[in-house]
């Protein structure tokens, strides 16, 4: 399946930029990244121009401090070697030094201070993300409230995966041994977009996820609709999908209220509430749930959801059904 065969489905937007900061850390870092940049180039300009001077001065000077081996530094020599070379490697380094160390203790909060805690597994290629407090597994979109201290506890439930939100906060890697914290907040409501920024296989590149923030009222009241199980079924179409559903998805996916109970995948309880399908590939439209289901390689090849083999009715049916997953 080469790139000429995917589907028409629009490519989702991946700009996002740490200069564009959105968040407490993610200012920090950006602070930081202008000191750095400013404090390089100040220091760049000065060691180009005393290149240039000594290269035009060298072939026409003579005298005590011209440098014969041996000889010793002398007066001037010896001020532009110490300073240059000792005094102002030290005073910048240990400027940006300094600036580090604060930035890495304010994007570090004590967990006492989160005032929700979201827990993300890395999977290949998508997330999985959990509200242990309240019960709630969605995928692919982390909801907060925004203006709100929030703990994200990252772990991966294969290979090594890194959560990286730009506007927000720093990358903090996902590992199957261990659980990693990260703080965030965002400063207004609004989306987010991530991506996985540690190689994890084939469809690395389209492991994608968004970052929602809520008014903090609109964050329980979207907590609330998720926590309801799914909708049922409705018309003969959709009960028709359901049951093709958990014959054919059920060990794979989970519909909270209905006989699918599979961890490998997303849980779809409430799939059309989310923006895109297959961790970012494809809008959530009819159109390309029909051809994700139908063939989701030719999408997002390596994928590791098969393709259903299913009659064009059988097809039909199933997305109806999904359709009323909202
Ligand atoms: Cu997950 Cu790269």
């Amino acid at each position: 399946m080469g790139i000429l065969s995917r589907p028409n489905v629009p490519s989702p937007s991946l700009f996002a930029s740490v200069l564009d900061p959105q968040g407490s850390a993610a200012r920090s870092i950006d602070d930081l990244w202008w000191l750095m940049a400013v404090v390089g180039t100040i220091v760049f300009a000065v060691v180009a121009i005393g290149l240039v001077v000594g290269l035009r001065r060298a072939p026409d000077r003579e005298g005590p401090d011209h440098g014969i081996p041996g000889d010793g530094l002398h007066g001037a020599t010896r001020r532009w070697v110490v300073g240059g070379g000792v005094v102002l490697p030290v005073v910048t380094i240990s400027l940006v030094l300094v600036a580090t160390v604060v930035v890495m203790r304010s994007v570090t909060v004590d967990v006492e201070d989160a005032d929700v805690v979201v827990e993300v597994t890395g999977h290949q290629w998508w997330w999985e993300v959990t509200y242990p407090d309240a019960g709630v597994v969605t995928a692919n979109e982390v909801h907060i409230p925004a203006r709100t201290t929030v703990l994200l506890r990252l772990r991966s439930a294969d290979v090594i995966h890194s959560f990286w939100v730009p506007a927000l906060a720093g990358k903090v890697d996902l590992l199957p041994e261990r659980v990693n914290e990260l703080v965030i907040d965002a400063d207004e409501p609004g989306r987010y977009t991530g991506r996985c920024a540690e190689f994890c296989g084939l469809q690395h590149t389209n492991m994608g996820f968004d970052v929602v923030a809520h008014e903090p009222g609109g964050f329980e009241a979207w907590l609330a609709d998720q926590r309801r199980p799914a909708s049922a079924p409705v018309d003969g179409w959709a009960t028709t999908g359901l049951a093709v559903v958990e014959q054919e998805c059920a060990a794979c996916h989970t519909i909270r209220g209905t006989g699918a109970g599979g961890r490998e995948g997303p849980d779809l309880t409430h799939v059309m509430s989310r923006e895109r399908i297959g961790a970012g590939v494809a809008p959530t439209t009819r159109d390309s749930l029909r051809s994700w289901i139908a063939d989701p390689h030719a999408i997002k090849d390596g994928v590791l959801m098969p393709a259903a083999e299913l009659t064009s009715d059988e097809l039909d049916a199933v997305v109806a059904y999904v359709e009323s997953l909202d």
